[in-house]
């Protein structure tokens, strides 16, 4: 399995932070934000990587990081042409990278405590979404699930009025399929091909498997979000 860092987008959230470097290149505590998502793939044990990033601040990314040596991983890189095309479009970007093998995605401001390790050994088809219970699922991909709270019956989008309080997180499981399915999406409102489309695409095909994130997540793409990440990260760090 190969592992996808997608990192495009333009991050006006975060501005003026944005105007001056990439988003996924701003510390979160003690360093880049990128270096989060290139550690969950390698404790996942991904070693070969493709970064997926817009134009704006692009060589940003191989200044810092070269052919990811240093790092322990393989890095390879693609650039979005569209900004905001969306996670979906993004991702189609890492096709050739792909070569039919399985892909490990991970959004590039999601920061988690946890590695995927098994759930990648063990993947064979289909796709896999992992949830987190959190106070403000709005803000997310919210799951839908069944009365006995065990069947997911759907995925939606930044909903209104959550029908519960899991949200899906920005770690994906894919296999080669996952390209036609992306091919065949509409743009949402926003005008953007939505991941939250692509997963439900497998769930409508009985493909969709899915598992509970148990460390922390965040996703900081928002300024307290980043500040409270950088902070839990700061208290769980080993004092010299
Ligand atoms: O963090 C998890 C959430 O991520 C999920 O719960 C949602 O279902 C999913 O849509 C996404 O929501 P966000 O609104 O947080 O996505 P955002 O636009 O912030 O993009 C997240 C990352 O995806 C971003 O850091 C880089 C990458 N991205 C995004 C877009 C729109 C791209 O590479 N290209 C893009 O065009």
């Amino acid at each position: 399995m190969k592992g996808v860092i997608l990192a495009g987008g333009l991050g006006t959230r975060l501005h003026p932070l944005t105007k001056i470097t990439n988003k996924h290149l701003l510390p979160v505590y003690d360093k880049p934000m990128i270096l989060y998502g290139i550690e969950t793939l390698k404790r996942s044990g991904l070693t070969e990587i493709m970064i997926v990033c817009g134009r704006e601040h692009a060589g940003h990314f191989m200044n810092f990081l070269g052919s990811g040596k240093e790092f322990g991983v393989k890095l390879s890189y693609a650039l979005q042409d569209k900004n905001n095309g969306g996670i979906s479009d993004a991702l189609l970007y890492a096709e050739d990278f792909a070569d039919r093998n399985n892909v490990a995605v991970i959004l590039g401001d999601n920061i988690f405590e946890d590695n995927f390790s098994k759930a990648v050994s063990e993947f064979k088809t289909g796709a896999m979404v992992f949830f987190k219970k959190v106070p403000d699922p709005e803000r997310f991909g919210v799951a839908v699930f069944d009365k006995s709270g065990k069947k997911l019956l759907a995925i939606e989008e930044k909903p209104k009025k959550p029908k519960s309080e899991y949200a899906q997180t920005g770690f994906y499981l894919y296999d080669s399929k996952v390209f036609s399915y992306i091919k065949k999406l509409k743009p949402s409102a926003r005008g953007e091909l939505e991941v939250t489309d692509t997963n439900n695409e497998y769930l409508k095909r009985g493909k969709l498997g899915f598992s509970f994130v148990s460390g922390f997540w965040f996703d900081v793409g928002m300024f307290d979000s980043l500040l409270q990440a950088s902070n839990t990260i700061a208290q769980r760090a080993p004092k010299s």
